[in-house]
């Protein structure tokens, strides 16, 4: 069979080390995604609206105009693989992150002038045609209204922020990805107090993970038990000559 380099690359990517120590004792789930579906649109998205979620090339990593950066990810394969059986019935998706280019903490300063806050935000509008998009930053900069896209001003590491958010949209959400700060601190503020505007059988996402941060969410997580946490790591090919992966956190509140 004939593989393009997409599928070649994944199918003959080896775990890398990186992951080793913190994930010693879990089980272990890596995403070996690979395009057979030709119907799925969600890179075609990313590539549109030029999201760093949904790198096209393993060899590039190049996604819209974003290009030859560590820091474009492989996600969206894999969010097809978990969405796509609800992609019609998805009513809110929360992002906590919509793509700041100012030189702040976490944001998009380093992507080309081709980035566009809000990429993400406009990609699952596309993806999921049924559902309400609302998006959260701190840098009130970031902000914009489009159709079906709600943003609001929020510090995702200040529980008051997030309370006056909550005051101002009632909505609960069936999907919650956290794409912001990416500090554990961050991560954990935000969970705490959110998790509770994510339906019962929603999906909650960290993107975005290192080493240090899994071992963090671990002791978060194991202290929290009644959630159910699979840590997945999405190989990305070689980049100077090492093996890296994409890491994100996938949390429900049941099997
Ligand atoms: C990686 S960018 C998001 C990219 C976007 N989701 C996309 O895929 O196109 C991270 C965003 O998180 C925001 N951010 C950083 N710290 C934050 C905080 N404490 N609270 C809320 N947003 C924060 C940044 O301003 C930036 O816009």
């Amino acid at each position: 069979m004939q593989l393009n380099p997409f599928h070649r690359d994944f199918l003959t990517t080896r775990r890398s080390r990186r992951f080793a120590e913190a994930s010693k004792g879990l089980m272990h789930y890596q995403a070996v995604i690979t395009h057979v579906v030709p119907k799925s649109n969600i890179l075609k998205l990313c590539q549109k609206h030029g999201t760093d979620k949904g790198a096209t090339n393993v060899k590039t990593h190049a996604c819209g105009g974003l290009a030859g950066r560590n820091k474009v990810h492989h996600y969206a394969p894999f969010y097809d693989f978990l969405f796509a059986p609800k992609q019609f019935r998805v009513k809110n998706l929360l992002e906590c992150g919509i793509g700041s280019t100012r030189d702040i903490d976490g944001s998009m300063a380093w992507a080309s002038d081709a980035y566009k806050p809000g990429a993400s935000l406009r990609m699952w509008r596309d993806y999921f045609p049924n559902a309400q998009i609302v998006g959260l930053d701190y840098d009130k900069h970031a902000l914009f209204s489009e159709e079906r896209i709600a943003t609001y001003l929020v510090d995702q590491t200040d529980p008051a922020s997030i309370a006056k958010f909550k005051a101002e949209c009632d909505r609960t959400f069936d999907i919650i990805i956290d794409d912001g700060l990416h500090t554990p601190f961050a991560g954990i503020t935000l969970f705490n107090n959110m998790i509770d505007r994510l339906a019962q059988d929603g999906v909650y996402v960290i993107e975005d993970l290192n080493p240090k941060a899994l071992l963090s969410y671990r002791v978060f997580f194991t202290e929290n038990p009644e959630y159910f946490v699979r840590f997945v790591t999405i190989p990305k090919g070689k980049i100077n000559g090492e093996v890296r992966e994409d890491a994100l956190a996938v949390i429900t509140k049941h099997y």
